[in-house]
């Protein structure tokens, strides 16, 4: 059988056969047979918009993978560091590639002190912390005059070491802000997780509990990347406009905030607790069903099965668990995901929890607000936003993005004076 499509305009008889490869065929066809055809593909379901080697999803099988190592792989051996230098090199460092990098972030957590005193200190008392930290993003990249010069090799890395080893800092500092608390600096002698943890809740003699530090490094490496999401998205789209990576990443992290992508980790244990009680949970199934609302966690653009990053939280959520006492929402969680994979709603249209449906049970074990959620979502998948981008960047293939509409309004008209109207 040949690895071809043929498309007919029967409105012109012409025809033409494009090659499929790895199941994607080449959009130019369409043009080939009339410069003015588009498809209409609201939301991107059958675009691929980009070639990428970063991260490969199988939603039908539950599969991830970054640069070829399985999610499950990394999760257990790896360092948030170490896989984040992956999705950037394509390869794992070796140990004096490694050190350098490590000693690199570890040397740029430092934020302006403007940042702190005069930028956050703008903010309302009661500020989101997901947006003064899509803010803070933005605002960084008006410190360095090396921003914009994103040609130049060296700026570019620069620019992707300030945003991974700042991202943390930044988040830190945001969560301070809204509770009054004195911001902590950076502490170089601790590891990317442990330092972020430190900033977090450092108040007199606090120590990150081995544990902790561990869980949160986990989370980290499940979130770097997720292929063509929406905040990776809106990071190329913006991208490849030539802006600059910090209002770039920003425009990612505003897509993130959303409550149908990283924002759903917050709505998730603001559904558990609004269920209340076990007994509670077939009335709300009901109710989802019923379309009173979405069982928030579940279902996924790509996997209609289960989410592997799921399956590794839920499990990571036990050893947080010892440190930390059991959430009290976990019992709602299992009995809602036990009998949402057994009725026949959720199986059909293979709806399955998603990475968000138990991270927020970790985050607030750990002793994180809900509002920071999202931010803790962002801190990591910084390196998949600047991965991206510089795949993009080094892409011959992309030009700045810009689709096309099926316009739908008036045809031509003429003014009408407003008393005549
Ligand atoms: N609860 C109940 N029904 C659902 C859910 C859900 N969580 N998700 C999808 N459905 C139903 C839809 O109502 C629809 O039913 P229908 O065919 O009878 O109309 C069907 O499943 C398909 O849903 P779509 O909205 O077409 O699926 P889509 O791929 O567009 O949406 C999404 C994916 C946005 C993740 C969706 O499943 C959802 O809203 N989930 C809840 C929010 C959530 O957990 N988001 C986090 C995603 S992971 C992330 O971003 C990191």
């Amino acid at each position: 059988m040949p690895d071809t499509i043929t498309i007919t305009d029967d409105r012109t008889g012409k025809t033409v056969t494009v090659p499929i490869t790895d199941g994607v065929f080449p959009s130019s066809a369409i043009r080939e047979l009339d410069p003015n055809l588009y498809v209409y593909d609201p939301a991107y379901l059958s675009t691929a918009s980009c070639r990428s080697s970063i991260t490969y999803l199988d939603g039908d099988n539950g599969i991830l993978r970054y640069r070829g190592y399985p999610i499950e792989q990394l999760a257990e051996h790896s360092t948030y560091l170490e896989v984040a230098y992956l999705l950037l090199n394509g390869e794992l460092p070796t140990a004096e590639q490694l050190s350098i990098w490590v000693d690199d972030i570890t040397h740029h957590t430092f934020i302006h002190e403007n940042m702190r005193k005069r930028f956050v200190d703008g903010f309302h008392y009661d500020a989101h912390p997901m947006g003064m930290f899509v803010s803070a993003i933005a605002a960084l990249g008006t410190f360095y005059e090396d921003a914009k010069a994103i040609g130049d090799p060296d700026a570019r890395h620069n620019s992707i070491v300030r945003l991974i080893a700042k991202s943390p800092t930044l988040a830190a500092m945001c969560y301070r802000f809204s509770v009054g608390l004195p911001f902590n600096y950076p502490d170089n002698d601790l590891t990317y997780p442990a330092n972020f943890l430190n900033m977090m809740w450092k108040i007199g003699d606090y120590e990150v509990h081995p544990a902790l530090e561990r869980a949160m490094d986990v989370l980290f490496i499940l979130h770097a990347d997720h292929e063509q999401n929406c905040g990776t998205t809106a990071m190329r789209v913006v991208g490849s406009s030539q802006a600059d990576p910090y209002s770039a990443a920003a425009a990612a992290a505003s897509a993130l905030y959303g409550p149908l992508h990283g924002g759903a980790n917050e709505a998730v244990v603001r559904m558990l607790a609004d269920i209340g009680t076990i007994d509670q949970v077939p009335a709300f199934i009901d109710s989802v069903k019923a379309g009173a609302g979405r069982l928030m966690g579940f279902g996924h653009r790509v996997y209609k099965n289960y989410d592997p990053r799921a399956a590794i939280i839920k499990s990571a959520a036990y050893d947080v668990f010892e440190v930390t006492g059991k959430n009290p929402l976990l019992d709602i969680a299992l009995a809602l995901e036990e009998t949402a994979l057994s009725d026949p709603y959720f199986v059909d249209r293979r709806l399955y929890p998603n990475v968000d449906f138990y991270s927020g049970l970790i985050y607030q074990a750990m002793g994180f607000p809900i509002e920071m959620f999202t931010v803790l979502f962002a801190i990591p998948r910084t390196v998949g936003w600047l991965a991206h981008w510089d795949e993009l960047l080094n892409d011959s293939d992309q030009k700045i993005s810009r689709p096309r509409q099926w316009y739908t309004g008036e045809a031509e008209r003429d003014y009408i004076a407003v008393a005549d109207r």
